[in-house]
């Protein structure tokens, strides 16, 4: 080989790296632009704290003083809200619950009536009066998903179910599916433990502990049922049951056919 020929074919292996390199910047730059929208709602908190408050209390006088109170103080329509924290009003708002329309039993889940960012307002205002659980900053989801199940078992399933959908428990209530809840609705819900719910402070379950928690729940709710239907995810014992049944049938059908011929 002369050595013109070595010099072609090195320009040629650096050519080729030139635009593995290229192409990797164009998608690099391109991923970028695209998933910069999910990031910029962390980056949000550069709107002031105090202005946040004042939005929050302008918001709670129209929508929640009337049984909350005008000072959160509570009254007899609702239970005093000083110290409940910022985690409790997420919970309650995001997930529809509050405001709350009629003296129900236990309230129901709604159709949520505020955006996230006065959401979060009423909350910045209510854990301005008294402090209580905040949600931590950051991801709430990259927990560990096999520690995840392993509390989810011990500490969840109990009211539940395994599969996260639900049960009754006494009195005419009860413990909801976890299907519609997002990841601040189910780390606020450990934080403010509401109604029967028990409230998992941070000794309880670490913040690891939640996040790991808080991702196994959103993995189990995405869950497809890999069979067609799901048989309420109650596992071996509805599927073996479905099996029997359609079994039997076919295998009694089976027979009186033969029988019919013979
Ligand atoms: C019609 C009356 C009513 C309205 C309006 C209302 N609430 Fe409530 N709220 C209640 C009652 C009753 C409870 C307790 C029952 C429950 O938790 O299910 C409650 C509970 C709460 C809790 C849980 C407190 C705790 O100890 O964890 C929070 C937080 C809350 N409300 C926030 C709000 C916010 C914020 C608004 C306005 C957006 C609002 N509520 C509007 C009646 C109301
Ligand atoms: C003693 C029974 C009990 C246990 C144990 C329990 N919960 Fe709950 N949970 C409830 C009840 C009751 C509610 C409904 C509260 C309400 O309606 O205000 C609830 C509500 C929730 C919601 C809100 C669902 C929605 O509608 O958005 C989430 C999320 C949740 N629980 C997660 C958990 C997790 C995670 C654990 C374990 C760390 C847990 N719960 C343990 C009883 C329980």
């Amino acid at each position: 080989m002369s050595k013109l020929d070595k010099k072609k074919r090195r320009q040629g292996k650096v050519g080729g790296y030139t635009v593995v390199l290229l192409a990797l910047s164009v998608v690099g730059a391109l991923y970028t632009a695209v998933a910069s929208p999910s990031s910029a709602q962390d980056e949000q908190p550069a709107r002031s704290q105090s202005m946040a408050v004042e939005e929050g209390r302008d918001l709670y006088l129209s929508g929640c003083s009337t049984c909350h109170g005008l000072n959160l103080e509570g009254g007899s329509g609702g239970p005093s809200l000083i110290g409940v924290g910022e985690s409790a009003v997420i919970f309650q708002v995001e997930s529809g619950r509050m405001p709350l329309n009629a003296g129900l039993q236990q309230a129901p889940r709604k159709k949520v009536r505020y955006s996230t960012e006065q959401i979060d307002a009423l909350a910045a205002y209510v854990q301005s009066n008294g402090g209580g659980p905040t949600l931590p900053a950051g991801s709430l989801t990259d927990g560990d998903l096999q520690l995840g199940g392993a509390l989810f078992r011990t500490n969840c399933a109990s009211c539940h179910n395994f599969a996260g959908s639900g049960g009754a428990l006494s009195y005419g209530k009860y413990a909801p599916e976890l299907e519609p809840a997002n990841a601040r609705v189910i780390y606020s819900a450990m934080q403010s433990g509401p109604e029967s719910m028990p409230r998992y402070g941070d000794n309880q379950l670490t913040p690891e502990e939640k996040r790991s928690i808080t991702r196994y729940v959103e993995y189990i709710t995405a869950a497809e049922d890999p069979g067609g239907a799901g048989l309420g995810r109650l596992g071996p014992i509805s599927e073996g049951l479905v099996v029997w049944l359609v079994g039997i049938t076919a295998l009694v059908a089976l027979t009186l056919w033969i029988g019919a011929r013979a």
